[in-house]
């Protein structure tokens, strides 16, 4: 039987998605990027389900794309078939938020992976690098945009043109990533992160996503007059009735999702 190359899970409201390709590093190939983009798609339509979790091992989240797939490709072969467009692009359709839980190795694809998440949280022994210089490549799933948005164009040119590797602390301080913590408490921080977060209002953390999102898209006042339709939007909710009402009467709100 052939290993699944991811795995699935759930704990309450949240759905837990681990890349299993251990062998190599969770190297993504065609397999991975087409079960991921199916499963996140499952949990995006699923209203059991409030926030995903994207996990690889202790050793790597995932090393990058999978140059043993790679190596003898033409440019005719990837033009063709759209390489990356046609499989991994899939997780910027998603609606809910996704975190990131890395542990180890976030290289090239995989630190383009983390990067298309809305919240990455890392364990120290976390490593991120776009090291595709030195393959004669680059970056090619995002990491030339979301880096540079992430962490500012001097940071950025330095990881994508010296291929330098950062641990989780340098990460951390350079706002590539959203938190740090101990390994050993890695998932049990990241399950309780994710928990927390899907305890609230789903329609109203999608459209906050969405908000957010927006100001990579457009200019400020485009953004800011999206921001607005969608605050009033809120107050079509039974939601934002609930928590305000739950407020004011100094209680938790009970979200209904709606
Ligand atoms: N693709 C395919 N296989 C990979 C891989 C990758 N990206 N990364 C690691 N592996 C495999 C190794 O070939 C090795 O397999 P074997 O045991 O069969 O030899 C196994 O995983 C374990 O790796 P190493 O023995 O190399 O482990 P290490 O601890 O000595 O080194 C490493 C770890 C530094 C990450 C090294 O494996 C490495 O440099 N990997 C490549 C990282 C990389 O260049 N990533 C970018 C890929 S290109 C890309 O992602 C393009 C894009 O933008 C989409």
């Amino acid at each position: 039987m052939p290993e699944d190359v991811i795995l699935t899970a759930r704990d309450g409201r949240v759905g837990i998605i681990t890349l299993n390709r251990p062998k190599v590093l969770n190297a993504l190939n065609d397999d991975l990027m087409n079960a991921l983009g199916a499963a996140l798609t499952a949990f995006d339509v699923d209203e059991t389900i409030g926030v995903i979790v994207l996990e690889g091992s202790a050793r790597a989240f995932a090393a990058g794309a999978d140059i043993a797939v790679m190596a003898n490709w033409t440019y005719s072969d990837v033009y063709n078939s759209n390489f990356i467009t046609r499989n991994w692009e899939a997780i910027r359709q998603i609606r809910k938020p996704v975190i990131a839980s890395v542990a180890g190795l976030a290289l090239g694809g995989g630190c383009e992976l983390a990067l298309s998440c809305d919240i990455i949280i890392a364990g120290r022994s976390a490593k991120f690098g776009l090291p595709e210089i030195k393959l004669g490549l680059l970056p090619g799933a995002g990491g030339t945009q979301r880096l540079p948005r992430a962490i500012g164009k001097a940071k950025a040119m330095d990881m994508c043109l010296t291929a330098r590797v950062l641990d989780a602390a340098e990460a951390d301080r350079y706002g590539l990533i959203s938190r740090v913590v101990d390994d050993e408490t890695l998932r049990e921080q990241t399950l309780a992160l994710a928990a927390s977060v899907a305890s609230f209002s789903a329609p109203a953390l999608m459209a906050l996503k969405e908000c957010v999102n927006r100001a990579f898209e457009s200019t400020l006042s485009e953004g800011v007059l999206f921001e607005r339709r969608e605050l009033h939007a809120r107050f079509a909710t039974s939601d934002a009735r609930e928590g305000m009402q739950a407020f004011m009467q100094k209680r938790q709100p009970a979200f209904e999702h709606r």
